[in-house]
């Protein structure tokens, strides 16, 4: 075992020390993504909210009761991933590993300002993981993987860690979405645009005089980063990246031995969700089986740049829950709302009593427009009750509300604790 404290390390890899001499490496240390920051304040007071920690946690594990000591892995943490884990979740105890000692700093500088004694930092690749000699709860690799020179080697390192009950949030590029980017790598490799500041801002001028219609331009007119330099560099320029669409994506959890959970926004991937399910399409594609379906919504979506997963052991003893309407159950879950949703009650359709939308959602077409019962139901969520006390309270009967339940749930309005079923 490497340690058993919460001290920080600077770790000289003993294993697969070739992912740590490693041009990704290089690269992202000369190059920390995102953007360090100096400021976690507005993050933590957001989760202090304990309602949030127990969306967040139900979101991945809708059947076990809430708990707050986690042990979470953050796997090429970057600059602030790892200690806003450990500052937004006090109860857990959060280890970071990267091989950017650049980015460890800046995480390290977190550490001390909010006096993190929860989160440890190590330089490690993915890779050799397994020398921590720990088991996590939930395992969090966001934007790195499709960076290793081997993603499966790095994909089975985290399998081989995460505990039998765990979770893997897995975030990795899309090809479809990304093609404007693939054009523009290519380009920059041919005319070998390297990463010195000059290249990289006149890089930034060059993409600014892309025609609306290219592939990048419309990805960056949807984009928060836009025209902000590190990103560019961190996109145009990485020396190594690779996109999975579904099936590749699934291909990859069946060679390794895992199985997609949920995905993180799941409304994306349901043909019965937003604009698609109006067209004469609807019904061929609900006949398809799930994994068709999110392969066929992926392309019909054309713009995804990434996919977000909630990953578990294939031989999990619990599978996850399959939320179910077929029979009465439903009645005992207890509904938790997802921080990102809102309900807009301005210049609503005649009729309406609101229209409800997850701002993380990328899509426009994911929209709710509720009535004065739903309203009534959906105020009424407040992550204690169960659906028959919240039904009790609204004077709603269950049959009425079915349907409705299976759209917040669909949309991403709301996660269930099923643990009391
Ligand atoms: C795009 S950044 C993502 C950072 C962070 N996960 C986030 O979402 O903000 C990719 C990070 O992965 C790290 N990385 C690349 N290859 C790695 C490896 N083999 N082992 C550990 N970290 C690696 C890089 O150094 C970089 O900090």
């Amino acid at each position: 075992m490497v340690n058993s404290s919460v001290a920080t390390y600077q770790f000289e890899t003993t294993g697969r020390a070739d992912a740590a001499a490693d041009r990704v490496c290089e690269f992202y240390t000369d190059h920390p993504y995102p953007p360090p920051v100096e400021n976690l304040d507005r993050a933590r007071d957001e989760w202090s909210d304990e309602s949030r920690l127990r969306a967040e946690y139900h979101l991945v594990w809708p059947n076990n009761p809430y708990r707050a000591d986690l042990n979470i892995l953050v796997a090429g943490c970057g600059t602030w991933q790892a200690a806003k884990y450990a500052v937004c979740r006090p109860g857990a105890r959060v280890t970071g590993i990267d091989v950017s000692s650049t980015s460890l700093d800046h995480t390290e500088r977190l550490k001390r300002k909010y006096r993190l004694t929860n989160l440890e930092t190590l330089r490690l690749p993915i890779e050799s993981v397994a020398e921590l000699e720990q088991r996590f709860d939930l395992i969090v690799c966001t934007g790195v993987l499709h960076h290793l020179a081997d993603p499966e080697e790095g994909l089975a390192a985290l399998r081989s860690v995460l505990a039998p009950e765990g979770a893997i949030y897995l975030m990795v590029y899309a090809p479809y979405g990304r093609a404007g980017v693939y054009l523009l790598q290519e380009y920059c490799r041919r005319l070998g645009i390297g990463t010195s500041t000059k290249d990289i801002n006149d890089l930034a001028s060059v993409v600014e005089a892309l025609a609306p219609q290219h592939p990048l331009a419309t990805l960056l007119r949807g984009s928060r980063d836009a025209l902000n330099t590190d990103a560019l560099a961190d996109a145009l320029l990485n020396p190594r990246d690779r996109a999975y669409s579904v099936p590749q994506l699934f291909d990859l959890f069946d060679r390794n031995g895992l199985e997609v959970a949920r995905w993180y926004w799941q409304a994306p991937y349901l043909s019965r969700c937003g604009s698609i399910s109006l067209t004469p399409h609807a019904t061929r594609l609900a006949q398809l089986s799930e994994r068709e379906c999110y392969a066929a919504m992926e392309l019909w979506r054309g713009t995804m740049t990434s996919h977000s997963a909630i990953v578990y052991h294939r031989d999990r003893g619990t599978r996850y829950e399959e939320v179910s309407f077929a029979d009465d159950r439903w009645l005992n879950y207890v509904p938790h709302r997802l921080p990102s949703t809102l309900c807009v009650q301005e210049r609503l359709p005649p009729g309406a009593a609101g229209v409800l939308l997850n701002r993380s959602h990328q899509f426009r077409d994911l929209i709710l427009v509720i009535d004065p019962p739903e309203k009534r139901v959906f105020d009424a969520i407040n992550g204690s009750h169960s659906f028959a006390e919240i039904l009790d309270h609204a004077h709603v009967s269950a049959p009425a509300a079915r349907g409705f339940v299976q759209k917040l749930w669909d949309y991403d309005q709301i996660v269930f604790d099923t643990s009391q079923t």
